[in-house]
């Protein structure tokens, strides 16, 4: 799929600076405040001071800081990203939400003169997502996104969320009076039942976007439009990360779906400013990370309902193509150079031990591969092979020259 959309791998390391979490992801989040798994790095000579790691608790912050550190920005062109690893979390674990959990993911980035800022990136990502759940046989997915305008947008919105908390956060619980002081934004994603009627009637981060985000917004939904990909506009949908900027989304699956309480698939959005604040040029984005656990959750708990087995097929291993039987222990060393050959010309073949009586290499091979091959005294002596195809029961001799291609086309 990737391939198909012009994404080529990125890999970067599993653990980073903590600063580049703190500065990217936002000091005042749930993830850098409560999540992340930190430690002090022994400094390796008493003049070098010890430096704070962190595991990555997600790669949008990575990649743009490996896009800097090796400045592939200087190519001009758009860099089309995409990775697959494990991040990690100090989350309570429950059914859908792990400590170390994988993601797959996309980061779209470069200068804006490769486009990088058009609103045409955003809708290709939402296309190429709806086109991967639906080939995937993902049922009710939901696409909901909102914009969360530029970072000056935000700040005039902030401001005016603190102002309209204010009267009313001493009627809220615990959780969300603080996020009212430390970050306003937060409180949105608040699930809390008894502070939804306050959270509904606060202002609407619509009514604070400047002209350039209002437009960008419009763009990528009438782009969508002429895709035929369905979506909700959810005001409410801010994300826990701090470098959002414009276009934010989340697919999610309908309930009983596998996931437990969470619901949210996969998540991403802009970033157009993340670059900057980690010292690098200005080089806006966009991206997602998909549960990689969750999808596969998903998948099992989609299927079982339709009683399908999604897992039989991909769990069932394909057979070797040969299963070599040496016959006494003079003959494992001769056995492991014929494996050796066969492996070199692209065969599959797994090798037994000459300690086997016959019968359990038989059984043996029959579990792992198509052929057995013996080799005993006889066989060595004449340069020959006893070959028996499981699938037709026959036994035949082959002479040791021709016995990879034979071993191939049965
Ligand atoms: P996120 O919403 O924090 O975004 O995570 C994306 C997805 O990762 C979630 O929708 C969920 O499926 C999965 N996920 C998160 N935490 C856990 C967990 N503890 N256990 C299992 N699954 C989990 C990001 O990480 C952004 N970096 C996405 C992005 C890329 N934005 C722009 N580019």
């Amino acid at each position: 799929m990737f391939a198909r959309y012009g994404f080529g791998e990125i890999r970067t390391p599993i653990f980073e600076d903590t600063q580049l979490f703190a500065r990217g992801v936002g000091e005042e989040t749930d993830i850098v405040s409560k999540e992340m798994y930190t430690w002090e790095d022994r400094a390796r000579a008493q003049s070098e001071k010890a430096q704070s790691l962190t595991l990555r608790p997600e790669n949008t912050a990575g990649v743009v800081r490996a896009y800097i550190e090796h400045k592939l920005g200087e190519r001009g062109d758009l860099q089309k990203l995409f990775y697959i690893g494990p991040q990690f979390r100090r989350e309570r674990p429950q059914r859908g939400r792990y400590r170390q959990f994988w993601q797959i993911g996309v980061e779209v980035l470069g200068p804006v003169s490769s486009g990088a800022e058009s609103p045409v990136r955003d809708a290709e990502v939402l296309e190429m997502l709806a086109t991967l759940l639906d080939e995937l046989g993902i049922k009710g997915w939901r696409l909901e996104l909102n914009s969360v305008g530029s970072s000056d947008d935000r700040k005039r919105y902030n401001a005016a969320l603190r102002e309209a908390l204010a009267p009313v956060k001493s009627q809220m619980c615990e959780d969300n009076q603080r996020r009212a002081e430390t970050n306003p934004l937060r409180v949105l994603d608040s699930k809390d039942p008894h502070d939804q009627d306050i959270i509904n009637a606060l202002p609407k981060i619509a009514d604070f976007l400047d002209d350039a985000s209002r437009a960008h917004f419009a763009a990528v939904l009438s782009a969508l439009d002429a895709c035929g990909v369905a979506y909700t506009v959810n005001p409410r949908l801010v994300r826990g990360l701090d470098y959002y900027t414009r276009t934010t989304f989340e697919f999610t699956v309908p309930d009983g779906s596998g996931l437990g309480t969470q619901n949210a698939l996969l998540g991403g959005g802009r970033y157009d400013g993340l670059s900057e604040m980690l010292g690098g040029p200005k080089a806006p984005g966009i991206g997602f990370a998909i549960g990689e656990d969750r999808l596969i959750l998903t998948l099992q708990a989609q299927a079982a309902a339709q009683a399908l087995d999604v897992r039989t097929p991909n769990l069932e291993p394909s057979k070797l193509d040969a299963y070599i039987a040496p016959i006494g222990v003079e003959r494992n060393a001769a056995a492991l150079a014929l494996a050796r050959e066969l492996r070199r010309a692209g065969l599959s073949v797994e090798v037994g031990d000459g300690t086997f009586r016959l019968k359990k290499s038989f059984e043996a091979a029959d579990k792992l591969a198509r052929h057995i091959v013996i080799l005993g005294e006889d066989e060595l002596a004449t340069d020959t092979a006893t070959v028996k195809i499981f699938a037709t029961g026959q036994q035949v001799k082959v002479a040791m020259a021709a016995l990879g291609g034979h071993l191939k086309t049965i």
